[in-house]
């Protein structure tokens, strides 16, 4: 598997260098001229743990998640007080663990936030379905939140006991969200559990939009080497089959669909941390990525706090990238909206995308993967579920080899991938 990974980098970097990550850093970071720069906090507590999930996450105390808020406002602070002036950045999400967790503190992370950063496209979080209810979407609301994501993985028993969680109530999520409007209501599916048929997950879909979501993410399930779940992908030619006749229905019914997993049911609902050029990351496990370089925090609760007491970043590694290697991790994450756009390419780089890629972008488009349409490379229905199918590939080969080793690890000494 990563001898795939491994020739593709290599052809697409022109190079024989793997990408290093070192257990070194910089106590400034340069985003003060990154165009479309987005925010994101990790807050990594949950009310109980499922074992398929890879994220980086500890089971909730009061005490632990009010410790590692301080830290949090610290880290802001830190990073923040660096660039003179307010920063412009798209938008800013919170991502865990399940940070609705931490909904009475919310107001306080945004005002720190707010000091620094002036934030255009709105705030994003993520909520277990257990959150789902009035006084916290109010609590969330009031602080600023205007798109929510919660993690439904699907609404059928069978499913639900299959990935261990407690099945969910449609009708409670129903009544709670037509209380306490936000621009974008998402849901998150997972798919390709064993025996799932296209009907199974047509009717979760169905059922999301039917109780208010205007947005769902489906998400291919992802057998990490290091969770403990008994459960096994699905094969790869029904795994294609599922995921072509989802987005053929989502099609057919009018939904477009803004990311390779996501569909929305109206113009305004958007709800993606990871379609920017360059993000800061806050909080344990967070990543950041800038015009030439990417860090990653420890994956450490207890480390992540102490180094911010020390009044030092909670940087585990970096990855100082080769103009190449920066451009692979440009085009990879761009493609996931499902687009190139060669001008965007061009404002990036000072350079045409045609004279880096050219034979690649010929080839694509001879393959059927993508076409060109108003100057912009647009993936196909095939190209969408290669992109998805190389995706798992580096997905295995990269990061559950990268998150097999930070979890138990807070300062690694090196990754080379
Ligand atoms: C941080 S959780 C969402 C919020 C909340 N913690 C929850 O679980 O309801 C992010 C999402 O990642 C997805 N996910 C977790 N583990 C996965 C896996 N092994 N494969 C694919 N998707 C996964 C789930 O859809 C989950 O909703
Ligand atoms: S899926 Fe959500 S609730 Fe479950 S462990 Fe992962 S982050 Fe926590």
């Amino acid at each position: 598997m990563s001898i795939i990974t491994n020739l593709t980098r290599m052809w697409l970097t022109r190079s024989f260098k793997p990408f290093r990550f070192r257990n070194e850093y910089d106590e400034v970071l340069p985003y003060g001229d990154c165009e479309n720069l987005g925010l994101y906090v990790h807050i990594p507590f949950c009310k109980s743990i499922c074992n398929f999930c890879p994220y980086c996450k500890v089971k909730y105390d009061r005490e632990t998640c009010d410790r590692y808020i301080d830290a949090l406002l610290r880290e802001i602070h830190m990073v923040g007080s660096t660039y003179p002036g307010k920063k412009t950045v798209t938008s800013l999400y919170f991502g865990g663990g399940t940070p609705a967790l931490a909904a009475d503190r919310l107001e306080e992370i945004i005002a720190a936030m707010n000091e620094y950063f002036t934030i255009t496209e709105g705030i994003g979080l993520e909520l277990h379905p257990d959150n789902v209810k009035p006084d916290v979407l109010r609590k969330l609301k009031d602080a600023g939140v205007t798109k929510i994501s919660i993690g439904i993985q699907s609404f059928l028993g069978k499913y639900q006991s299959i990935l261990g969680r407690a099945a969910v109530n449609p009708e409670q999520l129903r009544e709670a969200l037509s209380q306490v409007p936000f621009e974008t209501v998402s849901m998150d599916f997972i798919f390709a559990l064993p025996g799932q048929t296209f009907e199974d997950l047509k009717s979760d879909v169905d059922e999301a939009f039917r109780i208010g979501a205007n947005h769902v993410a489906i998400y291919p399930f992802i057998d990490f080497t290091f969770t403990k779940s008994p459960v096994k992908a699905m094969p790869k030619k029904e795994k294609r089959l599922l995921l072509d006749s989802i987005t053929d229905y989502c099609a057919r019914k009018g939904y477009k669909r803004s990311t390779i997993w996501t569909f929305s049911s109206e113009e305004q609902a958007k709800y993606s941390s990871m379609t920017r050029d360059n993000f800061l990351g806050f909080g344990c496990s967070a990543t950041t990525l800038l015009k030439d370089r990417f860090k990653i925090n420890t994956f450490s609760v207890d480390a992540y706090c102490e180094r911010i007491l020390q009044e030092t970043l909670p940087t585990s590694l970096t990855l100082r990238f080769t103009r190449r290697q920066r451009m692979v991790y440009y085009l990879f994450w761009t493609a996931y909206s499902t687009e190139v756009d060669p001008e965007a390419f061009e404002r990036f780089f000072g350079v045409p995308l045609k004279k880096m890629y050219g034979f690649e972008l010929k080839a694509a488009q001879l393959f059927g993967f993508t076409k060109k349409r108003g100057g912009v490379h647009v993936m196909t229905l095939k190209g969408a579920f290669y992109y998805h199918y190389y995706e798992n590939f580096y997905t295995l080969a990269y990061i559950d080899k990268m998150w097999g080793i930070m979890r138990k690890e807070a300062f690694p000494k090196e990754i080379t991938l």
